[in-house]
């Protein structure tokens, strides 16, 4: 049986397709910076150093690439901006590099990016894969991670890239950070809170990667989010009356987020209205379509 190889599949969105394709029983490699003995399944890489464990790519079929340094972990000094595109570059690079080395090649990949792509409006102008980037510095990164992806078409693999809204799930990524303020009984809305914030459930991120490696006549970019146009004050609101009857739901002044986060504060103070309709049209349906039933189903997990 073929397998999928998953790099960067250690992380957060990585470990709940683990997770999904034990459930589906579907063979896969990992490959990490670090080496676990007592998994055989991870091969370890150091794209820095230009090192792959060629025994990581022994039949597969897909490769699903979600390598790259934490967007929002911390401030975007000129070392951590190298950090964050070299994780992103290097290593599609030498994903390229093996790739065209091979007899059999792989048949499909999928590569992460993100919404970030996007210039941010405060418009209720809804962004769909033909938009135009923005001119941010997320936007710029994306933009030079998704041109590595694409690279992947001249050695003739099925290429995907999935532009992800904000991941959510209950052991990772943004949702627990924005669930400890309403566990004591508080709703922060940032800014004016009028911000678009696209999602999608960890779960339904899944299935839509696995509809991507099925469905054949699948290629280029699509947006992973679940069309659920929710702006930062909804989203904050309904979270904390879920989580506790008695909220407090307060402002965070824009200029108190850019004095704490500099740059990074972009991340949360913009948003945009992002399509679902490219990836509906496949086929796909999403499980998770509005907060409600989002955040009752990883709230009883
Ligand atoms: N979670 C979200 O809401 C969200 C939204 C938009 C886009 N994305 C993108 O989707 C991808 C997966 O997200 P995630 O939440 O699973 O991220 P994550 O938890 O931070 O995991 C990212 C993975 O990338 C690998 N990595 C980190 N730095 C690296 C480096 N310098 N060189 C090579 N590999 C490196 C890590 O693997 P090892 O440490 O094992 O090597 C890690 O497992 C990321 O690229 C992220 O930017 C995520």
């Amino acid at each position: 049986m073929k397998k999928v190889l998953i790099a960067g599949g250690s992380g957060f969105v990585g470990q709940a397709l683990q997770s999904f394709f034990r459930f589906k029983s579907i063979e896969f490699n990992v490959l990490s910076r670090n080496i676990y003995s007592e998994r055989s399944n991870y091969f370890q890489w150091i794209p820095e150093e230009n090192y792959i464990d060629l025994n990581s790519l022994v039949d597969v079929f897909c490769i699903i690439n979600l390598s790259g340094e934490n967007i929002s972990e911390k401030p975007w000094t000129n070392k951590r901006k190298k950090q964050l595109y070299e994780s992103r570059i290097l290593t599609s690079q030498l994903l390229f590099d093996s790739i065209q080395k091979l007899s059999t090649k792989p048949e499909v990949i999928i590569c992460a990016s993100a919404i970030g792509y996007y210039e941010s409006k405060e418009s209720d102008r809804c962004f769909d894969e033909t938009s135009k980037s923005g001119s941010s510095y997320l936007s710029t990164l994306c933009v030079q991670w998704e041109e590595s992806s694409l690279k992947f078409i001249s050695l003739g693999l099925r290429t995907i890239v999935l532009r992800f809204g904000i991941v959510l799930g209950k052991s990772g990524g943004a949702f627990p950070k924005l669930l400890f303020p309403a566990k004591f009984h508080l709703g922060t809305i940032l800014s004016h809170g009028r911000q678009f914030m696209p999602y999608i459930h960890i779960d339904d991120l899944c299935n839509l990667i696995l509809h991507c490696i099925e469905v054949k006549n699948i290629n280029g970019i699509y947006n992973a989010v679940n069309g659920d146009h929710v702006t930062n004050e909804s989203f904050c609101r309904t979270l904390a009356n879920k989580v506790s009857r008695f909220v407090f739901i307060f402002k965070v002044p824009r200029i108190i987020i850019e004095l704490l986060l500099g740059k990074m504060s972009t991340v949360l103070l913009d948003g945009n209205k992002v399509s679902s309709k490219k990836i509906e049209a496949t086929g796909f349906l999403f499980q998770f379509k509005d907060l409600n039933m989002t955040f009752d189903n990883i709230l009883k997990k």
